[in-house]
Parts: C-alpha cells; structure tokens; sequence
C-alpha cells in the first residue's frame, strides 16, 4: 500500500487490507518486512507500551514520538497516527497543532475517533490535505461513558445508528473507517452501504479489512483473550522460555562461550 488511494482501489478490487498496530521501530522493521499492508500508531500504546489501564494518557507529543519511531523502521509502510484523547475536541488551534504533531512525526493520516458533535473538525482536518481515517462502535477513548470496554451497537436500532455516523464520517470526507467491536451483522451491512473501506476489529470479517494490535496477534499479553482476537504466536511463554535459557546459560557458566568472547 503506497498511498491514501490504495484504500480506495483495494475496496473495489475485494482485495482485503491488513492493518496492525506498532509502536518501535525494531518491530517497525519486522512489519516492513511483512505483506501487512498498512501500520497504525495506535493511542492503545498508552496500554500496551506504557502500562496505562486505557488509552486516556496519550497526547499528541507521546503519538509523535512513537510515529517517528515506527518511520525510522518502516519507511516504506503507509501509517496511521491515532489523535490521542480529546486532541480534537478543543479549540480549533490544538486540534491543528496535534495534526501537525503526529504527521511531521511521519504519519501519512491521523485516526479520529467518533463523530457526533465532531463533523466540522474532521472535515476541516480533511481539507486541510490531511487524510482522515474514521473510528466508530467501541471507541476507546469513550471508555468511561460506555462503562468498561463492551461490545456496542448493540440495540435493536444499532445498525441504523452505527450507519448514521458512517454516513456523517463519509460526507466529512474519511477515506476509511474503523469499526470496533460491533456485530458481525451490523459491521457487515453498514459497510455494504458504504464507499469507502471498513477496517474491523472485533466486528466480524464482512468488513473491508481487520487490525489487530501486534500485542494481541503476537500473544504478548497471558492475561488478554477477549473472543476477537487470533494469537499468531504464543510470544509470552516463547519469550518467557528465551529469559529462562539465557538466565540458566548465565548462572550455569555456559553464555558466553569463547566463541561470543572477545
Ligand atoms: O489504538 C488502537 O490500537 C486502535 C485499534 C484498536 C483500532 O485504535
């Protein structure tokens, strides 16, 4: 994926887009390695970087900061830079300020959550020549007013609802969107409605595309399985099991050897 408008043109060719979060640039490297066709500095490195309970301590500075990391290790990838919490709920001014942040650090789009009450900043942000990737459902950054990270769109109007916001976030001019943690029939039908793209993440696969977080793909996190998530690795106990070798290689004399001496 070289530009915005490859989203655009794999929709149409049916050709699926795999997104998954990163957040170094050691890991970077690895994904630009990979078929994985686009990277998402994701605000859940408030989680999963720096051991927060939610994403609602990252700011713009932080985004940066891990977007310029992840260029230096992906220069070729197309990557999404998350707007942290209410970066663009304020004036005018910080949200520009929190854009220009994030894409001089090297992103290539920000990702806003929501929309209700938001529709003039995206679409300032959008004519601004500023990509703009959408996120609707189980929006983070909301986590205190939906109670707990939950399913949503959930209600017998849901997909009414969920298509209403999709529908205000394409004429603000997104050229994709998230969709999180919905019904597979919700995420399905409000995506066959669409025309721009849909990128899922716990909303069933008739979406145009799934992310993931590598965390949660690489199975980093023992404690974390919620029903969405696919470990492509059991990355605990295979790290685990790498800290216990090199700890019995040191205590027992054997690492390093006259080999790895100098
Ligand atoms: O911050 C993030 O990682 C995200 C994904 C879960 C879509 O927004």
């Amino acid at each position: 994926m070289k530009s915005v408008l490859d989203f655009q043109k794999f929709k149409e060719q049916g050709h699926r887009i795999s997104m998954v979060t990163c957040y170094d640039s050691t890991s970077a490297k690895i994904v630009s390695a990979s078929r994985i066709d686009c990277i998402l500095v994701g605000d859940s490195l408030a989680m999963t970087m720096h051991g927060h309970d939610t994403t609602l301590a990252a700011t713009p500075e932080l985004m940066a900061l891990h977007v310029e990391a992840v260029r230096r290790g992906a220069p070729n990838k197309f990557i999404v830079g998350d707007m942290p919490f209410l970066a663009h709920r304020g004036s005018l001014d910080r949200t520009m300020e929190a854009v220009r942040v994030i894409m001089k650090a090297g992103a290539q789009a920000v990702k806003i959550e929501g929309v209700d009450g938001a529709e003039d900043v995206i679409s300032y942000v959008v004519q601004s020549g500023v990509p703009v990737m959408g996120h609707l459902g189980l929006t983070p950054q909301s986590v205190h007013q939906f109670g707990g990270f939950k399913v949503q769109a959930t209600e017998s109007n849901a997909a009414e609802i969920l298509l209403a916001q999709a529908k205000k976030l394409e004429a603000c001019g997104v050229f994709a969107m998230v969709f999180e943690c919905v019904p597979h029939e919700v995420a399905t039908y409000v995506t066959s409605k669409l025309h721009v793209p849909t990128i899922g993440i716990g909303a069933g696969n008739g979406c145009s595309g799934q992310v993931l977080v590598m965390q949660d793909l690489l199975g980093l996190n023992a404690d974390f399985q919620p029903k969405f998530v696919r470990k492509y690795l059991d990355g605990f106990t295979q790290f685990k099991e790498a800290f216990d070798r090199f700890d019995s290689d040191v205590k027992s004399g054997e690492f390093p050897s006259g080999k790895e001496s100098y």
